[in-house]
């Protein structure tokens, strides 16, 4: 029989999943420790597969591997259009395998299937291909200073690059993390997150069949005060990059700082305000604040989770939103039908059912949702509006990360802008109005890392992305992530 069939591709449909191995040095290793755990379907609380739980112990491995790889120059010397390549052929290799991958995503996080195939793979796929375009193009500068003297920049790789990623898009934040890294030449350890490690695992393996060199990348699964902190605190990592909490961050920003002093990229938290004006088109903002806050579960770092609505469009708003929310379908996420899946763990159900008992408790004044009775089966939170919501409520300060809508009033422009400035956070903003002076009136003073005009959650791996504020520091994607990942030499020489 000639070799020409080809297996039958992957259907949609929740896959079966083997234990899994960590991935150090181009091999698939047990931990140190022997330890493992389970990752869970959060759309019904069983579990998919025991994962290799690392520590400090591998996260040193890991470490060693990386910089032996990046020693080497196999990585940061190989020819940039040939390193532009490998990160081309990972691309290819993700879009061909397409329905395992978002299969997978979803048994693991419980977005629901539509969303994964849809967002979250085509994203992954454009965010590596972006990149793989700049490995050959991140150059310096030849500067004329005074003097007999010839100078110019050369962009060199950090170095080993530590990287923390957290739960709410696994597979898209781990592209955003690897593609620039890698198209700048690093070499690279990356720790998932503990609720959602699949197919971070899944790619490495992509990787390797490719014929990415040993070492390049490493993934070791594990728990953020243990493998997570050895990352940040490790001596001989150059860079850690990090998105999740913002609390986390502060910590993470404390270990490279005892440590190392490793350069530090943050994408953290946010409670973005999202403005209506009485003046926009009422259905778009209805359907783009809906969408802003309960897409993906409510789990975006960009959420718009304080919606002001101007005074004379307020009760229609109120009305129109409530009905939408009413109607949202909760239930399995490999269903096609399916608009919202369970949240990501039972820590965070209660985390979020606890922000609609706060919401109550404060006086604001439900009109949707808001049942925080448990679901019998999965991790499922109601979707949820509360009107009336005042600027010094906890739902109206505290990001939630969960199918949770604050709606505030507001009667001019003066005011919306300084409330919505009124926060630690900075991320993104929104805006909708059919007025094109008050639209750039917002887009310059709400204090944010992106603000959308009269649209939401619209990403692109060419735009910049990071916050304001307590929100983060740096940005990703975009020709500035490019920053984050090289160190600039300045030569100068005698002539
Ligand atoms: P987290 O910030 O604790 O977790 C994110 C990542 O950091 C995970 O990989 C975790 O293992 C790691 N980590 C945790 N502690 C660490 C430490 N001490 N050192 C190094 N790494 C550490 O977020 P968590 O606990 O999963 O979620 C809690 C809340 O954080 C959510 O309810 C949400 O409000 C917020 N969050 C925000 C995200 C964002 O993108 N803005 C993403 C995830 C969570
Ligand atoms: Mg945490």
């Amino acid at each position: 029989m000639p070799a020409t069939a080809t297996a039958p591709k992957p259907k949609l449909g929740p896959p079966t999943v083997a234990d899994q191995p960590m991935f150090i040095g181009g091999k698939w290793v047990e931990s140190v420790s022997g330890k493992t755990f389970s990752t869970v379907n959060p759309a019904t609380g069983e579990t998919i597969c025991r994962v290799a739980e690392g520590d400090s112990a591998d996260i040193d491995l890991a470490v060693k591997a990386a910089r032996k790889a990046y020693e080497t120059g196999l990585w940061s010397k190989m020819n940039p259009s040939e390193r532009g390549r490998l990160i081309n052929k990972l691309a290819d290799a993700i879009e061909a395998n397409k329905n395992e991958l978002a299969s997978l995503e979803t048994l693991d996080n419980g977005k629901p299937i539509g969303e994964s195939v849809a967002a979250d793979l085509p994203l992954t796929v454009q965010c590596y291909r972006y990149f793989a375009g700049w490995a050959d193009k991140n150059h310096g500068h030849t500067i004329p200073i005074d003097g007999n003297y010839f100078c110019y920049t050369r962009h060199e790789p950090v170095g080993v690059v530590g990287q923390i990623i957290p739960w709410n898009f696994p597979m898209l934040m781990q592209a955003w993390k690897w593609a620039p890294a890698l198209a700048c030449g690093n070499t690279l350890v990356l720790k998932p997150a503990e609720q959602t490690p699949l197919t971070a695992l899944r790619i490495a393996k992509l990787a390797q069949d490719i014929g990415f060199p040993d070492g390049v990348i490493n993934v070791v699964p594990g728990y953020g005060p243990t493998a997570g902190a050895a990352l940040a605190s490790h001596m001989d990592v150059d860079k850690i990059a990090f998105t999740g909490e913002t609390g986390t961050g502060k910590i993470v920003m404390t270990a490279a700082a005892q440590s190392n002093l490793k350069r530090v990229s943050l994408e953290l938290g946010g409670k973005s305000p999202n403005v209506v004006f009485a003046d926009a088109d009422l259905d778009a903002a209805v359907e783009g604040a809906y969408f802003g806050l309960f897409f993906n579960q409510g789990q975006c770092c960009v959420a718009g989770s304080r919606v002001f609505v101007e005074e004379s469009a307020y009760d229609e708003f109120v009305y129109k939103i409530a009905a939408k929310a009413k109607g949202r379908k909760i239930g399995d996420p490999f269903d096609i039908r399916t608009e919202q899946g369970p949240q990501v763990s039972e820590e965070q159900m209660h985390r979020v059912n606890g922000y609609i008992d706060a919401g109550k408790k404060d006086g604001a004044r439900l009109v949707a949702g808001g049942d925080t009775t448990n679901h019998p089966r999965g991790y499922f939170v109601q979707p949820t509006v509360f009107a009336d919501v005042q600027d010094e409520m906890t739902i109206a300060r505290e990001e939630i990360f969960g199918p949770v809508m604050s709606i505030l009033k507001f009667k001019n422009i003066e005011e919306v802008i300084e409330r919505g400035n009124r926060t630690h956070f900075g991320l993104a903003a929104a805006v909708w109005t059919k007025d094109i002076q008050k639209a750039l009136r917002l887009s310059n003073s709400l204090k944010a890392g992106t603000v959308w005009v009269n649209c939401y959650d619209v990403f692109d791996a060419a735009a910049p992305f990071g916050g304001f504020k307590m929100s983060g520091i740096g940005r990703e994607l975009g020709s500035y992530a490019l920053q984050m990942y090289t160190e600039v030499k300045t030569v100068i020489m005698a002539m």
